[in-house]
């Protein structure tokens, strides 16, 4: 296993390149089960979730091909000839539940390993597995598994979710892409990552109208064409660089995304006293006057993106004053607190709300990384931190962050990835 040593203290300087989105790569590989056709993937971030993605889809009997070196995904459509997702890849990965939807519109049979808890909270499909049974679904869950069947295929419908959830929007859209009739989802996720998959299923064929609002009409197909797409930028991974731009007192440039992608980001950057240039393609963070306190307070798209709740939380630390986040759509997701504090930040928590008081003079220490976005903000926090950061358990970081100790080296981060003792 590896881990992360990192020595604080380093101003971070220069323009990073921008990887392919993790949370819109996921869906758009499964995806591709929604046709018989060769799909053709471009932009694919290096990240253990793609590899796991693949693994997903080879279980499925789909043929795959990882070109590495221009990060493509060719995936094979007619070799699909199973319909299980195992327990033992749904449980490194919940995202894995977005095949029940293309899997029961192409096969009408599923068969999924009911995805657990995870650190950040308990995660139910419920809103998923009650909209597919309006689409004339029906479910049979036992020991672990949920077996889904629609013999008749499934029927569009109109649908209200109870919460603008990013993955039920998801499951769901795929699932009426190929369902007979029209489809009106109502209250969706409005994430720039449902617009890129959208995006990706018209590029098959498929008739959608309204996403990235909370309105999305769809017409049903009766099948679908070869993918051929590129996957939009990582907001959270661009977020992030930013952050640690300004935390280490430097002037960073992230390149390949544009500004409307990360709009609230970008806006908490500004209040806590970020110089923001915003460019075509590219957006600037520059330190330029000592960091300010802020409110935050998670929310679904356009609102304040609670993947960025953790990173913000180590700016926090560094700005002078009392900071206040509020955490609305995860019940669990505090689990970098502790390791924070160990390093010598001051928060307390309180519910769904962390106070934050800064500027904290933090020192190096060893921590633990417990979910994706936590490890980001312990690598924040570890590049203020006086002398050496141990961050251990890091196979949360690459399931989500491409190579993030090279780019962050190249900006003048010393930061170095090593075996664990
Ligand atoms: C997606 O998770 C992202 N994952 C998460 O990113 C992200 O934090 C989350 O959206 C919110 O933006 C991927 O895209 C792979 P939700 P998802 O369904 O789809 C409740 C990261 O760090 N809910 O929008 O699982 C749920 O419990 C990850 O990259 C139900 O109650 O999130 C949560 O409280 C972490 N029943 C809320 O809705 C359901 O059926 C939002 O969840 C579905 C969701």
């Amino acid at each position: 296993m590896d881990r992360l040593r990192i020595i604080g203290g380093t101003p971070l300087f220069g323009s990073v390149e921008i990887s392919g989105a993790k949370n819109a790569a996921l869906p758009i590989l499964f995806a591709s089960i929604l046709s018989n056709q060769k799909s053709v993937i471009q932009n694919i971030p290096l990240l253990a979730d793609i590899n796991t993605t693949l693994k997903v889809l080879d279980a499925l009997g789909m043929k795959t091909l990882f070109k590495l070196e221009n990060q493509v995904i060719e995936i094979d459509g007619a070799s699909l000839n199973a319909h299980e997702a195992p327990y033992e890849l749904v449980r490194t990965m919940r995202a894995s539940i977005l095949v029940l939807g293309p899997l029961l519109a192409r096969k009408r049979i599923a068969r999924v390993s009911l995805p657990g808890g995870c650190a950040i909270g308990a995660r139910p499909v419920n809103f998923h597995l009650a909209a597919l049974e309006k689409m004339g679904a029906h479910f049979k869950i036992e020991s672990g598994y949920i077996d889904g069947f629609a013999p008749q295929g499934l029927k569009g419908a109109e649908i209200e979710f109870p919460f603008p959830s990013v993955g039920a929007t998801e499951n769901i859209l795929m699932a009426c892409v190929l369902a007979e009739g029209k489809s009106i989802l109502r209250n969706a996720a409005c994430e720039p990552e449902i617009v890129d998959l959208a995006k990706a299923l018209r590029s098959m064929g498929a008739k959608i109208s309204g996403e990235g609002t909370p309105t999305i009409h769809i017409d049903g197909v009766s099948s679908l064409q070869a993918m051929n797409h590129a996957i939009a930028p990582d907001r959270i991974e661009a977020a992030t660089f930013l952050c640690a731009g300004l935390i280490t007192r430097g002037k960073i440039t992230v390149r390949g995304i544009s500004a409307d992608f990360m709009r609230s980001a970008i806006d908490h950057l500004k209040k806590s006293g970020a110089l923001i240039t915003e460019g075509k393609n590219e957006i600037t963070a520059e330190y330029s006057q000592e960091l300010a306190p802020f409110h935050l307070v998670t929310e679904p798209f356009p609102g304040f993106p609670t993947d960025m709740q953790a990173q913000f939380m180590a700016l926090a630390t560094q700005s002078r004053g009392k900071s206040k986040i509020s955490e609305t759509i995860f019940e669990n997701r505090f689990m970098h607190v502790p390791e924070l504090i160990r390093l010598g930040a001051k928060i307390e928590i309180k519910g769904n709300e962390a106070l934050v008081s800064g500027p904290a003079a933090l020192s190096g220490a060893t921590v633990m990384a417990t979910d994706l976005r936590a490890s980001a903000s312990l690598i924040l926090a570890g590049l203020v931190a006086e002398g050496e950061t141990i961050i251990r358990r890091i196979y949360h970081l690459d399931r989500g962050y491409e190579q993030i100790e090279l780019k962050l080296s190249k900006l003048g981060a010393q930061i170095f990835r090593e075996k664990d003792k």
